[in-house]
């Protein structure tokens, strides 16, 4: 199922950009209407319209109608914990290695950011999650976004990973929680050889703490980056860089556990 160059449907969440590049997520339902202080635009005037839509409310504002992007959808949706942003979350990809059919453990899950960019990826991904109603957050914004066969690849178990992990044979651990060290030993007997291991840590103090850990756990090749955007306004011939930026989310650790030779 794809819904690329389909209509807008009933039920399906839209994007609505006004003139001023605010933007709000928006469900379609049959006799819905959409609200601002503008006044509103009924929701039928854009279910059965071809991407893209341009409409205008009941006091004459305008409105773009987008199919919304993932890093879109993320800044955008309901959250329960803070997400990881779409700066981080491309390269968190490329760093874990992600790809159709490979078998990922996350934790926790929080608002299920980047839970949705590896099952977009094609991951099979099991979540550990502290909090019963941030795991169904998060399933509920999964499904919001992808289409509905996502959930044969996603199941989210409310546990705490410093417990332990059941799963063996992993290929990826995935974490963004305060205390990842405490996970080091368990991921590297679920991990298979030659398994990743990923962390999203807001601290350089953690960043080290996590590292030693690392090392006594028998993972190898551990590096940690930090990712920085920043945008620049382009209008004409005033082209420059913004004035502001975010300065700092977080740094993205990576190690892999490779075992002794020949194991
Ligand atoms: C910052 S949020 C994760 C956000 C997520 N990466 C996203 O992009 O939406 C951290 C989550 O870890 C969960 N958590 C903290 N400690 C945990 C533990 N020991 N085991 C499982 N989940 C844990 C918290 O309940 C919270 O939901």
């Amino acid at each position: 199922v794809t819904q690329l160059g389909r209509p807008f449907r009933a039920g399906e969440t839209v994007l609505f950009v006004d003139s001023k590049d605010r933007r709000n997520l928006i469900t379609l339902t049959p006799g819905g209407e959409y609200h601002t202080h503008a006044g509103f635009v009924p929701h039928d005037v854009v279910i059965g319209t071809p991407e893209v839509a341009r409409v205008q409310s009941t006091l004459g504002a305008n409105y773009l109608v987008v199919r919304p992007t993932m890093a879109e959808y993320v800044l955008k949706m309901k959250r329960g914990a803070q997400v990881i942003y779409p700066k981080d979350l491309g390269p968190l990809l490329l760093l874990a290695d992600i790809f159709p059919g490979v078998n990922v453990l996350e934790a926790g899950v929080g608002s299920g950011a980047l839970s949705m960019t590896m099952l977009r990826a094609g991951a099979n991904v099991l979540g550990y999650e502290l909090r019963e109603d941030f795991a169904e957050n998060a399933k509920t914004n999964v499904r919001a976004f992808l289409e509905p066969d996502v959930a044969e690849r996603y199941r989210v178990e409310i546990r705490d990973i410093y417990d332990g992990i059941d799963a063996t044979d992993l290929d990826r651990v995935v974490l963004d929680l305060p205390e990842p060290w405490r996970v080091a030993k368990h991921a590297a007997s679920a991990l298979r050889a030659g398994g990743i291991f990923v962390s999203y840590l807001p601290s350089i103090m953690q960043v080290s703490q996590l590292h030693e850990a690392l090392d006594e756990s028998g993972f190898e090749m551990a590096e940690t980056i930090e990712v920085m955007q920043r945008g620049w306004h382009v209008a004409g011939r005033a082209v420059r860089p913004n004035h502001r930026m975010v300065g700092h989310t977080g740094f993205l650790t990576h190690a892999r556990l490779l075992g002794a030779v020949g194991d």
